[in-house]
């Protein structure tokens, strides 16, 4: 039997964004710019690509930029039809298609991302849902990374995790999977651990923001007690599922930045500015000419 269409992703907002601070004070770390667009609007941007009509997102009291984002500006369009700025208008009045639903719900307090992914449950109901971490953007080729898992959830019917290998110092910061049968970029996960110290770790595959899960997770999220950090862990509920369950793995085709981490948001927004068709002759040639020499030298310094 075919499984249920994947139409409903869920984007967890609702975080603190420490390491971030003290941009992420006032405004959410998912409204930070790579180049002209927000985060949350890459994300966006994706799962509508992907075929999913209904947009969640899991917000707290400080993060109202994100429902504004996404809403009509009815001044500033006004303005700019006055104006004749009639391309930038259409950027504006198209940052989601009209056939696409927008749905906000508040996390009270930040229990951590399985509790965020618990508040959007009853929207969810009993369906299959992407869950997507915009500050882990990823540039792909042609499809992206939500369309890839989403082809995979088609075929099989059971969750999958959106995978990388990462450098094996840092699994102590990702939740890590323990792959067995591995077919292609597929691998049946065993095992799933949220944050093993290098040593303990049973392989470098991390999970990243990326996930489409079955409504049966909703089970595991309800009984699980709080994890590491005091936090309702995600991961935990995965772990429990996987006695239930089948879940799979899935290694993306794509290049991920973890906008979360200052390095990360610098390397995508230098990259993103080399893609991107208005700048990149520009600020190619500004690099080479302000750094080029200098850093091959090793002299670069602000006042060089
Ligand atoms: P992170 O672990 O990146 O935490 O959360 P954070 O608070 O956003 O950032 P740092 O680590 O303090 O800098 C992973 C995702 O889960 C969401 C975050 O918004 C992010 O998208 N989240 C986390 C919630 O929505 N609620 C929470 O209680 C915790």
């Amino acid at each position: 039997m075919k499984p249920k269409p994947v139409k409903k992703a869920v984007f967890p907002v609702a975080g603190l964004g420490t390491r971030f601070l003290p941009a992420t004070k006032a405004s959410p770390k998912e409204m930070l710019p790579v180049v002209d667009k927000p985060l949350i609007q890459y994300a966006a941007e994706e799962a509508v690509n992907a075929g999913i009509d209904e947009l969640i997102f899991v917000t707290s009291n400080s993060k109202r930029a994100i429902p504004d984002h996404f809403d009509k500006n009815f001044q500033l369009e006004t303005e700019l039809e006055k104006k004749g700025k009639t391309d930038i208008l259409k950027v504006v009045q198209n940052i989601v298609p009209a056939n696409v639903t927008c749905v906000y719900i508040r996390q009270a307090e930040a229990l951590g991302l399985g509790h965020a992914v618990l508040c959007a449950q009853r929207v969810v109901g009993n369906n299959p849902f992407a869950v997507i971490l915009a500050d882990d953007l990823i540039n792909t080729n042609e499809k992206g990374v939500l369309e890839q898992m989403i082809s995979v959830y088609d075929e099989h019917g059971c969750s999958i995790l959106g995978v990388e290998e990462v450098p094996p110092a840092e699994t102590d910061k990702y939740g890590i999977v323990d792959p067995e049968d591995t077919n292609g970029r597929i691998s049946h996960v065993r095992q799933i651990v949220e944050k093993p110290a290098p040593e303990d770790a049973r392989s470098n595959m991390a999970v990243v923001g990326r996930y489409i899960l079955n409504p049966t997770i909703f089970n595991h999220l309800e009984n699980i007690p709080s994890g590491a950090g005091g936090e309702i862990q995600l991961t935990d509920a995965i772990e429990q599922l996987l006695y239930d369950e089948r879940v799979l793995a899935y290694r993306f085709e794509g290049k991920r930045y973890d906008c979360g981490s200052k390095l990360g948001y610098l390397q995508a927004t230098v990259e993103y500015a080399l893609m991107h068709p208005e700048l990149r002759e520009e600020f190619l040639e500004y690099l080479e000419m302000e750094f080029g020499q200098k850093l091959k030298e090793g002299k670069w310094a602000i006042n060089d």
